[in-house]
């Protein structure tokens, strides 16, 4: 079928986000700082999770009906999730064919990516935000140390997984880390990709003033490292591409703050409990898991999707920079998944 949804910009619906937990065995300070993410932070509780065959009905709808081609599980930290394989298997079955990747902090993937791998998964993103131990356990509010999460890009190596490594870069806490591990990941032969400090949920103290941006990440890698721009893989890529000039290494930067990506923003995401959401900063979701636990058909909840796709009007990133930093209520990351 080739039908394919459009919202109020005329943006397609291409790419479903499924987070499967809101808990995670790290306390990022931008994304779940340990202060307010304590002992007594109310998580959501299993009856409210979506079950895996919640989540396996809902994607079918998605991709066979919606038009959806690439599925990425998140959280939290979703190998958090108990038989992650189990989900992934029954989502590659899925007829229609998509892409199936994964966003984790890395530290559990020795133990899970080879039978990821074998249940179907294609790729995975794996967080790393520095590679000096002291300045990553600050920054994880764990102290997990560097070679936790080398030794999951390992276990990712030897699965045979896609690898692309996320680098969140924020000032005064890693900038000087920049260089460093470009360099590292240029010789390992990963594309590394360098986000932005974003204001995501309420939690992270955001301030613009602790946005290091894409034009200062570029210009101090450039210097060492000379880059030249190169096109997009795909129409609504989040990244935007370099290469290194005379080879055929690569990095990306996520601009979400200095240069908004919406106008092709095609994304929709599946909080753990089943609220959708259409923008990563939005205040309010849509209940999907009342609807699958009424005895709905397929294709009522098919038309519940549609309707909620061409109403769409976020475009948060872009008219961030028109108003000052709002106050208003935004999901936390952890919540909607990065
Ligand atoms: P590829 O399929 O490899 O292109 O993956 P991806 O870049 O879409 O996925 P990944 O989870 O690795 O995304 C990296 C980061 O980009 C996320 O963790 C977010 O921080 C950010 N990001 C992804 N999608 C959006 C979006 O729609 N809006 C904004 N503002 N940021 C996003
Ligand atoms: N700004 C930018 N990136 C963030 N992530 C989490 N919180 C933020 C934020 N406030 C990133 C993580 C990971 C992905 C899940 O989202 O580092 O790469
Ligand atoms: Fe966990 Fe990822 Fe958030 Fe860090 S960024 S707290 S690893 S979900
Ligand atoms: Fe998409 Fe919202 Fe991010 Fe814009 S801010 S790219 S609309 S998720």
């Amino acid at each position: 079928q080739n039908y394919t949804v459009q919202d109020y910009f005329n943006r397609p619906l291409r790419d479903l986000r499924i987070s499967v937990t809101d808990k995670c065995n790290f306390r990022c300070t931008y994304c779940m700082p340990a202060e307010i993410f304590g002992p007594d932070f109310p998580f959501l509780k299993k009856s409210e999770l979506l079950t895996y065959e919640e989540i396996e009905r809902l994607s079918k709808i998605f991709i066979q009906s919606l038009g959806v081609r690439k599925i990425r599980i998140t959280g939290g930290e979703p190998l958090m999730r108990k038989d992650l394989a189990t989900l992934i298997h029954h989502l590659s079955q899925i007829e229609g064919g998509v892409d199936i990747a994964m966003t984790t902090n890395g530290v559990l993937l020795p133990q899970y990516a080879k039978e990821l791998k074998e249940a179907g998964l294609q790729r995975v993103s794996i967080s790393l935000d520095s590679l000096e131990d002291e300045t990553f356990g600050k920054i994880n509010g764990r102290g997990v140390s560097v070679s936790a999460v080398l030794d999951g890009i390992d276990a990712a190596e030897k699965a045979g997984l896609g690898i692309k490594i996320n680098m969140v870069v924020k000032r005064g806490m890693n900038e000087h880390e920049v260089l460093p591990m470009a360099q590292y990941f240029r010789k390992r032969g990963h594309i590394i990709r360098f986000i932005e400090f974003m204001d995501v949920g309420n939690s992270n103290n955001w301030n613009l003033d602790d946005v290091y941006s894409k034009k200062q990440i570029i210009d101090t890698i450039h210097k060492r490292m000379p880059l030249e721009p190169i096109k997009p893989n795909y129409v609504g890529e989040v990244a935007t591409r370099y290469r290194y000039v005379g080879s055929d290494k690569e990095i990306g930067v996520i601009s979400s703050v200095s240069d908004a990506f919406c106008s092709s923003c095609n994304r929709a995401r599946l909080a753990a409990n089943g609220t959708l959401y259409t923008c990563l900063f939005a205040s309010k979701g849509h209940d999907l898991r009342e609807l699958l636990r009424t005895n709905k058909s397929d294709i009522d909840l098919e038309h519940a999707i549609i309707e909620i796709w061409n109403g769409r009007k976020d475009k948060y990133s872009v008219d961030r920079n028109n108003q000052t930093q709002s106050v208003r209520k935004k999901i936390e990351m952890s919540h909607i998944g990065g």
